[in-house]
């Protein structure tokens, strides 16, 4: 019995880092956006037993260390149950990429898993397993705009604003993300020589942007039409100021990757930033249009750019399954 799923990207609209926890993890705010760009998975189940991943693409481990794995072996045990799974994956999102891939493809796997054993697992053991393997798998059980606390793992749905038009970029630089929390402890630790306000303050202050963003002018506004909406989202996303802390240890590690940001304001992002913590840089058009004219320029520019659009908790599940 076989199951094809689409895996779908989140991109981080806004992260906060707080102070390190007594687990080494650091306490995080931020906004995880799904969009439609997506690697395909198909899961088969038989007779016999083991995990086999199947990828064609670099970089992708196919042992125990592949987030697949790790999610179907949590997922066999907790059925109590002995099988062949085979899971091949169609990559056609960046490795290390800021935008979730591996993320999404573990609980994607989990999903597939649960129709292809005719097996479904309670909502509580799912978010176990999920947070168990990584930090930013549970976002993707629940899709659409998902307000993540704790490591990144206690996720909350939060209403779906309209689908907004986005330019993904990919430039061809891995970051890694361990890397970058060791480098903003360094900030961290500079900074605290100085006189700033403790970093729980920027952690609160962002549940403060975030309620000035989502409760401004733009919602809840019926008689708008979708490019008046999606301009007015986005204006007050700019007013709130809402920003990626990555961005501040790894633009200076990789100062190609600020480049792209402002080659995407330049051609006409009204929002631009990082994607967790890279390399990925998206930019959030108020029109279908300006999104697919300004991934034209960035390539004509050398920039690997698509445009594509966010993606709705309802589209996502309506889409899942193949
Ligand atoms: O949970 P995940 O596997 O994505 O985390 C990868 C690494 O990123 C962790 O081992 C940790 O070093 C770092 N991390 C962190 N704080 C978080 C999330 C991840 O320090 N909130």
């Amino acid at each position: 019995m076989g199951v094809s799923v689409r895996s779908f990207a989140k991109i981080n609209i806004g992260l906060r880092i707080g102070a390190t926890r007594p687990d080494g993890f650091h306490e995080l705010r931020t906004v995880y956006q799904t969009i439609a760009l997506h690697d395909l998975l198909r899961v088969n189940v038989g007779r016999g037993c083991g995990i086999e991943i199947r990828c064609d693409a670099g970089g992708v481990p196919d042992d125990e260390s592949n987030t697949c794995y790790r999610v179907a072996d949590r997922v066999l045990r907790s059925l109590r149950l002995r099988a062949k799974v085979t899971i091949c994956i169609e990559k056609k999102l960046p490795v290390q990429g800021g935008l979730g891939g591996a993320s999404s493809n573990a609980v994607a796997t989990l999903l597939a898993l649960e129709r292809a054993l005719k097996q479904p697992l309670s909502a509580e053991e799912r978010l176990r397993i999920a947070s168990e393997v990584g930090s930013d798998l549970p976002l993707f059980l629940l899709g659409g705009m998902v307000l993540g606390t704790g490591r990144g793992e206690q996720v909350y749905a939060l209403d779906d604003p309209w689908p907004l038009p986005c330019v993904i970029a990919t430039p061809q630089v891995g970051v890694s993300t361990p890397e970058a929390f060791r480098r903003w402890d360094q900030l961290a630790a500079a900074r605290g020589k100085l006189t700033r306000p403790p970093i729980s303050s920027t952690i609160n202050g962002f549940s403060h942007s975030i309620f000035a963003w989502l409760s401004g002018s733009s919602t809840g506004v019926p008689s708008r039409k979708d490019g008046d909406r999606a301009e007015a989202l986005l204006l007050d996303l700019v007013r709130a100021g809402i920003e990626n802390d990555f961005e501040r240890v790894v633009f200076p590690e990789y100062p190609e990757l600020r480049d792209v940001k402002r080659a995407m304001e330049r051609v006409g992002a009204r929002y631009s930033s990082l994607s967790g913590s890279g390399s990925t840089v998206y930019g959030l058009f108020a029109s279908k249009t300006e999104a697919r004219k300004a991934a034209e320029r960035l390539r004509e520019d050398g920039i690997r750019a698509q445009a594509t659009t966010t993606l709705t908790r309802r589209e996502y599940w309506r889409k899942m399954f193949l």
